[in-house]
């Protein structure tokens, strides 16, 4: 775990179905709330991201156990803003789960943020009830290429026993610096070739030489994504109502 590594390039060799089981099996013997999730699969490598040759979409699944319900003669009373953070932490630790098992076993992969934002074309694809979200996708494979392990924060940024401490300048520079350094050593922005654009007609002042993973983050959570509309949107085409003014069509 220690050595884990996104892989975004796969070989020609096809996992086997006992491989692809012994993977979301792992996943399943994560920790849940209420396994609050079903995994969705395509071996599509045409259209998959990087032409992997497995895509597993990972959804919050609400609809499931609400047939359970139903069975029981229960309706679902929980606000969905409750289910969805429940949802979502038992689809991510069976989604980390599966990244851990494919390791063991030889394969790598990569999360594609994405889905989420195209939630309602998913579902159309692999004909979705309501009540399902994708919330993440996992391409795997066989790694065809082996990135060194990318930086992370400094242990002392991350862990704090007893009392969150008083982050001072010096402590976040440093923080800083180890991010931006690790990711300037690998020459990660130059290889992958990609800087966020800066919006609302700002001049670019970086190069590759400087551009590294704080300015990369911060241009992300400083540019886009303003308002919720967007996600919201695609959640409630899916049957999740999370504001306030919303009436949830459960009951
Ligand atoms: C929720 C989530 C969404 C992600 N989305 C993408 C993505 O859309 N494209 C991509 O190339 N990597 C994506 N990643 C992978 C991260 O870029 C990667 O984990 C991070 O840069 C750290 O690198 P490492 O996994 O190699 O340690 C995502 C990871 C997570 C957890």
């Amino acid at each position: 775990m220690l050595d884990h590594k996104s892989i975004r390039k796969y070989t020609k060799q096809e996992p086997t179905d006992e491989t692809v089981k012994t993977i979301v099996r792992a996943g399943q013997q994560a920790p849940f709330a209420s396994q609050y999730y079903s995994i969705l699969l395509s071996r599509n490598r045409k259209r998959n991201p990087w032409n992997a040759p497995l895509l597993f979409t990972i959804c919050v699944d609400s609809h499931k156990f609400e047939l359970i319900m139903k069975e029981r003669g229960w309706k679902i009373k929980t606000n969905d803003t409750t289910i969805l953070f429940f949802g979502i932490q038992d689809a991510a630790l069976m989604a980390e789960n599966m990244v851990i098992a494919g390791r063991s076993l030889g394969l790598g992969g990569c999360f594609l943020g994405s889905a989420m934002y195209r939630a309602v074309k998913i579902a159309e694809e692999y004909k979705l009830p309501l009540r399902v979200f994708p919330l993440v996708q996992l391409t795997m494979g066989y790694p065809d290429e082996d990135p060194p392990p990318r930086p992370r924060y400094p242990f002392e940024f991350t862990l704090f026993e007893d009392k969150y401490p008083d982050l001072t300048k010096t402590t976040v520079e440093k923080a800083m610096k180890t991010m931006d350094e690790g990711y300037l050593a690998q020459d990660y922005y130059r290889k992958a070739r990609y800087m966020i654009p800066l919006e609302g007609g700002r001049k670019e002042t970086f190069t590759y030489d400087n551009y590294s993973w704080t300015e990369h983050i911060c241009r992300k959570w400083g540019q886009w994504y303003p308002e919720p509309t967007e996600l919201l949107a695609q959640l409630r085409k899916r049957g999740f109502h999370i504001t306030k003014t919303d009436k949830s069509t459960q009951h």
